[in-house]
């Protein structure tokens, strides 16, 4: 596995450019293939940001034209663990109902997060609320949710890049890798 040094932290390479690419593409066929009608996508920010700006734009290849808006919501603050609290930091200002919607998150790990987006979209009327992330870190679900698109199984490691960070740092990564611990 391929290694960088960043900023005194090593990061070894999980997920390619490459491989994520190719991903998107196949979700955004396979979204497409739903033929979902009058499209909302909703990314959950803001560790989902750059993967909702490939697979929006993979989407308009397979030949959809979805409306976007965005809900920030936060369960991790600065630390590595989840806090088990969904709190909504930034609403979407869109009516949902009748709409089909898809909420992208970067990672599904308890499933709090996706759970909380779904009930609330679906409180609000929408017809229907996919869910598409780029990571699935199964073992650690506390809620009753599964994604209807994913990129990846993910080992259980912290990844970060691609968006992800840790503690804001390594957003700006092309790839999705793990942060080696320094060897004590
Ligand atoms: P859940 O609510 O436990 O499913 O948590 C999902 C959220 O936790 C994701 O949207 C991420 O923001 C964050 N998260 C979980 N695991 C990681 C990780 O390994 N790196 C960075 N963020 C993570
Ligand atoms: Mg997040």
């Amino acid at each position: 596995m391929s290694e960088l040094v960043i900023d005194g932290h090593r990061i070894g390479v999980l997920f390619s450019e490459e491989a994520i690419a190719e991903r998107v593409k196949a979700i955004a066929t396979a979204i497409a293939a739903r033929k979902p009608a009058n499209l909302l996508v909703v990314p959950i920010l803001k560790g989902s940001f750059v993967f909702a700006a490939d697979l929006i734009r993979a989407m308009h290849h397979a030949g959809l034209s979805p409306e976007v808006d965005f809900m920030i919501l936060s369960s991790y603050r600065k630390s590595v663990k989840s806090s088990g609290q969904v709190t909504v930091l930034r609403d979407i200002e869109t009516n949902v109902k009748g709409r089909d919607v898809l909420l992208i998150d970067d990672i599904l790990e308890s499933g709090r997060t996706l759970a909380f987006a779904k009930d609330l979209l679906a409180a609000r009327g929408a017809a229907t609320a996919y869910t598409a992330v780029l990571l699935n870190k199964p073992g650690h679900l506390a809620a009753h949710i599964e994604a209807d698109f994913q990129g990846f199984l993910c080992p259980d490691k912290f990844v970060v890049g691609y968006g992800m960070d840790m503690a804001h740092q390594f957003r700006e990564l092309p790839f999705v890798g793990h942060v080696i611990p320094a060897a004590g």
